[in-house]
């Protein structure tokens, strides 16, 4: 049955989504049919088609009461909308469906499980909000939320642990074919956690054990957990509220980080941890197993401490990044855009062994939707510093700015033309080898994700830079560099 307010909708969608002009739209992006959107929720496999639903506020551009929005594709590349799935009209979920995953069952149908959210005022007067997990199953298209909901309350959480925050359950299948569940909560000492449960039949839901807890240590609530095996070790994935910087690994703030460790006999050991992104734009990461077994990860390109930050004028705010193929390398995490994209490669220009001594530019070289891969390396001496300057106008730039001698990468958007007065500026370590360092590219309009050395590092940023500032130089600061760059356009009106 479709709800008086899920049919609002859908209406609203459909009155108004023709208003807004594709070239208000990144190409190859996930963005909302129109007004807000956040996390991604239920990025999964259904019936041979990838699904992806988000945090969804038609009505504006800001966070609202959330619904569900939803798009599919074929290859990750190229997406098609689908009706609004979900939307708070229920008792349980009335201020919100949060966060939350899909699988498909063995009957054919697509379970998803999201936090229902509903405010309750104190004897004291004090309005709190509690989280509980639902479930809601459907066909691809519509969904019906169960009976029994919800399914996971305050009852089936550890003692002394919050219902006001627990929430975004990750669920997948087990190869027996029952089911688990991750969900991130507040511990007694106010910091967060990864709870795990498990179901024979996605319905039925009991507690398994505290996966891992973050004691203060990393941010404090953990929000939007992912948990998987990946070429022999175990990940944990999660956001962490409030985290406090540490050296040029973790930024203070809105973060995501992957822990790194085993899972042997229901246990979790934790090796290491790491950085999911460099950039500014990156948060709420979920994950899917494609069906030739490779770990894919998506997320919101977006940080909720400049999600305010708004050009005038935009009707929809808020993009997914480019999905990404995940694997371990020498024990850490790597990144790398979906092997699809180059399905959308045209035309082509490349330069090997250039010779660069201050700022120069390359004949072929330019444009805001590209894949660019540039290899760096000293031109016999020393130099100072490398510059890519993309994005770039008389008024406008956006730098990535390597320097050998201290291992960083500065990416600098502070000139790109947001004129808010925010972070504009991220530097991170990376790892040259024999003296070279890879930076690759992509950037589809106002956005640009960075992966340097086949995925080592991944940095992710919104730049609202007008269009037609599309030039792109090459600078090497008291010192010579030679280059190698290779670009394509990235095209769509091909098959892909
Ligand atoms: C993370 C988050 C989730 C929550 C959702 C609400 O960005 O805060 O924890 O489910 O967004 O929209």
């Amino acid at each position: 049955m479709i709800s008086e307010k899920l049919q609002q909708a859908r209406d609203f969608e459909a009155r108004y989504m023709p208003f807004i002009p594709d070239s208000e739209r990144p190409l190859f992006h996930v963005t909302g049919g129109i007004g807000w959107i956040n996390d991604p929720n239920g990025f999964s496999l259904y019936k041979g088609e990838y699904h992806l639903f988000y945090q969804y506020h038609p009505y504006s551009i800001q966070w609202g009461p959330m619904h569900w929005g939803h798009m599919k594709s074929r290859d990750l590349i190229r997406w098609e909308r689908l009706p609004v799935a979900l939307a708070p009209d229920m008792s349980y979920d009335q201020n919100g469906c949060f966060s939350g995953s899909a699988v498909e069952m063995p009957d054919g149908r697509q379970l998803i499980m999201y936090t229902g959210v509903h405010r309750q005022r104190r004897a004291d007067g004090v309005l709190e909000e509690h989280q509980t997990q639902c479930i809601a199953v459907g066909d691809g298209v519509n969904y019906e939320k169960y009976e029994g909901n919800p399914v996971l309350a305050g009852a089936d959480i550890p003692a002394g642990n919050s219902t006001l925050d627990f929430r975004d359950p990750k669920l997948w299948q087990e190869p027996d074919g029952t089911y688990r569940a991750v969900v991130g909560n507040r511990t007694a000492d106010g910091s967060g956690a990864v709870l795990m449960f498990k179901s024979a039949d996605g319905f039925h839901w009991d507690f398994v054990t505290v996966v891992d807890a973050c004691r203060n240590e990393y941010g404090r609530m953990w929000e939007c957990p992912d948990f998987f095996p990946l070429d022999g070790k175990q990940v944990l994935i999660v956001s962490p509220q409030e985290m406090l910087a540490l050296g040029l690994e973790l930024h203070a703030g809105y973060g995501n980080i992957a822990l790194l460790g085993t899972w042997e006999n229901e246990r979790f050991t934790r090796e290491k941890v790491q950085s999911l992104d460099y950039g500014i734009d990156f948060y709420a990461a979920q994950t899917l197993q494609a069906a030739d077994g490779r770990r894919i990860m998506i997320a919101w390109m977006q940080n909720w401490t400049n999600s305010n930050c708004q050009p005038r004028g935009v009707r929809i705010f808020g993009q997914m990044t480019l999905p990404r193929e995940l694997s371990i390398r020498d024990g850490r995490l790597i990144q790398n855009p979906v092997r699809e994209l180059e399905n959308y490669h045209g035309h082509r220009v490349a330069y090997s062994d250039v010779l660069v001594t201050g700022e120069t530019n390359m004949e072929g070289i330019s444009g805001r939707v590209l894949d660019m891969t540039v290899t760096v390396r000293p031109a016999g001496g020393t130099y100072h510093a490398f510059r890519l300057n993309v994005a770039k106008d008389g008024e406008h730039v956006t730098s990535i700015r390597y320097k050998p001698e201290m291992n960083t990468i500065r990416v600098d958007r502070s000139r790109c033309g947001i004129r808010y007065d925010v972070v504009h500026v991220r530097e991170f370590l990376v790892r040259p080898r024999n003296g070279k360092i890879k930076l690759r590219l992509v950037m589809d309009r106002n956005s640009l994700e960075l992966f340097v050395n086949d995925g080592e590092q991944a940095a992710s940023f919104i730049v609202y830079t007008p269009e037609d500032a599309d030039s792109i130089s090459f600078q090497a600061e008291n010192g010579a560099v030679l280059l190698d760059v290779e670009k394509y356009d990235l095209e769509f009106d091909k098959e892909g």
